[in-house]
């Protein structure tokens, strides 16, 4: 194998599948008996990464907050629930099969000179009338086994309702009044008629969802305010931002529960396309909840002579599987690092930011032999109490940084004999791949300094 890395172009669908897969991000879901459709399975740096991407949220929005709090809600709710949030009736799909081939479309995404003839986008042949298909997973709960649908239960295809059903038990146990939000986050299922594209529609997936809830006629206000900060949120954990847009739903496209909609949209490889959702989700969700089941939802407002109000709620629903997506195509960049020769070499590297790189810091003995393993192994268990650690011992070191760039590790430190000497160790950068000498003693104190002060340049 030739030790240079060719171009192979911007990032594809293809390419991020591919690192994800052989860097251990994402595997398919039961691959060894040939995959299962719209679920994944997160591997090591996966599953780090998704669980930085979520603190990094919770910390957003509710440690910097002092009227945010969270909650961790049960998946299977109380079936009431889905009918009083609108979801078994309103939360469809329209679907038309091929009689033909019997490939299964959702309608509103055929293209329109196929929708026009009702012919199948694939093989030309005659297409099914227009059915509404429920996303809803439905299962039964209890040991029963006939159609009996007293045992129907779902799995919450939102977060937001174990938000809504327990807002009271929260403001009061918690001693908060409007505008306060609750912030959460959980798996949600729905049964996709379509999942492509790698992660970013699935059937299992994740959400980081806050719902705020404020005084009606203070709503547009905190929509606004909201829309402001989310924006924010992206710009902080340095995403690019000519990859971002709002895109505000018109009519035909607001949920069953919206009175005004804006989705964050990110310029994934296969287009612009929703990451977040921001939603003026107004009186509608507690009305119903206090309708279907007869508890009084309404604010008894003690500042403002006992008047009660039902709040209206302002919501702020990203998928935490779909950022993770969003990140990876991000910070995919393939960086030419020399001229050798006439032939140009090149390094894969995922720009992360520190905050939610799975590994921050690498440590690297330039040897394995005259003590320098045992050197970096010492420094790694100092630091992995306060960092997200790697060690790596194998292999050439130039070899071993470009590991830790195809993983997103900010910060490498290579342990060498001068090391042994004076007991100094070299910081290497990953962005610019400069580094720097400095005291063993300091390198801590450095690495927090460096990852509070990142901005991305490239
Ligand atoms: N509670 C409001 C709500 O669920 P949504 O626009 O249906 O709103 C919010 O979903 C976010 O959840 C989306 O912006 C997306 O990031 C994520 N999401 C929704 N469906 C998804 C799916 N099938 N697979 C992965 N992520 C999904």
């Amino acid at each position: 194998m030739s030790e240079l890395q060719t171009y192979q172009g911007p990032a594809t669908m293809e390419k991020i599948t591919s690192l994800a897969k052989r860097r251990g991000f994402v595997f398919q879901s039961s691959e060894i008996y040939g995959g299962q459709n719209g679920a994944w399975d997160y591997g090591p740096l996966g599953v780090e990464l998704k669980n930085r991407i979520a603190r990094n949220w919770w910390k957003e929005m509710t440690r910097l907050h002092d009227e945010i709090v969270g909650l961790d809600a049960a998946i299977l709710m109380h079936p009431r629930t889905w009918e009083a949030s609108g979801h078994v009736e309103n939360f469809t799909d329209p679907l038309v099969d091929c009689k033909k081939c019997k490939a299964r479309f959702r309608a509103d995404q055929i293209p329109p000179e196929c929708a026009a003839e009702k012919k199948c986008p694939e093989c030309g042949g005659e297409l099914t009338g227009v059915r509404k298909f429920n996303l809803m997973f439905k299962t039964r709960i209890g040991p029963v086994e006939s159609d009996d649908d007293s045992a129907v239960i779902y799995l919450r295809p939102e977060t937001a309702q174990g938000i809504y059903v327990n807002y009271k038990n929260i403001m009061q146990s918690s001693r908060l009044k409007p505008p306060f939000g609750i912030a959460q986050i959980g798996k949600a299922f729905r049964n996709e008629i379509v999942t492509k594209n790698f992660i970013f529609r699935t059937c299992e997936f994740e959400q980081m969802e806050m719902q705020y809830f404020v005084k009606p006629g203070t709503d547009v206000e905190w929509f606004n305010e909201w829309r402001k900060r989310r924006w924010a949120y992206y710009e902080k954990l340095g995403v690019k931002t000519d990859h971002l847009r709002w895109h505000q739903h018109g009519a035909d496209e607001l949920a069953h529960y919206a009175k005004d909609a804006y989705d964050i949209e990110y310029l994934f490889p296969m287009g612009w396309k929703e990451l977040e959702g921001v939603h003026n989700r107004s009186d509608y969700d507690l009305t119903r909840h206090t309708e279907y089941s007869g508890k009084d939802l309404q604010y008894i407002d003690q500042d403002d002579g006992n008047k009660e109000y039902t709040p209206f709620i302002i919501e702020t629903s990203a998928g935490l599987t779909r950022t993770l997506l969003m990140l990876l195509c991000d910070a995919y960049d393939e960086e030419k690092v020399a001229d050798k020769g006439g032939e140009d070499d090149y390094r894969t590297v995922l720009r992360f930011h520190p905050a939610v790189a799975p590994v921050t810091v690498a440590v690297l003995p330039l040897q394995k032999k005259d003590g320098l393993a045992e050197l970096a192994r010492d420094i790694h268990a100092e630091l992995r109490e306060d960092f997200a650690t790697g060690y790596d011992q194998g292999g050439a070191i130039g070899r071993r940084y470009r590991r830790q760039d195809e993983a997103g590790t900010p910060f490498c430190v290579t342990v060498d004999y001068e090391t042994k000497e004076n007991s100094s160790v070299t910081l290497r950068f990953r962005d610019s791949m400069e580094q720097v000498r400095l005291p063993r003693a300091e390198l801590a104190s450095r690495l927090f300094q460096e990852i509070k002060a990142y901005k991305r340049t490239k």
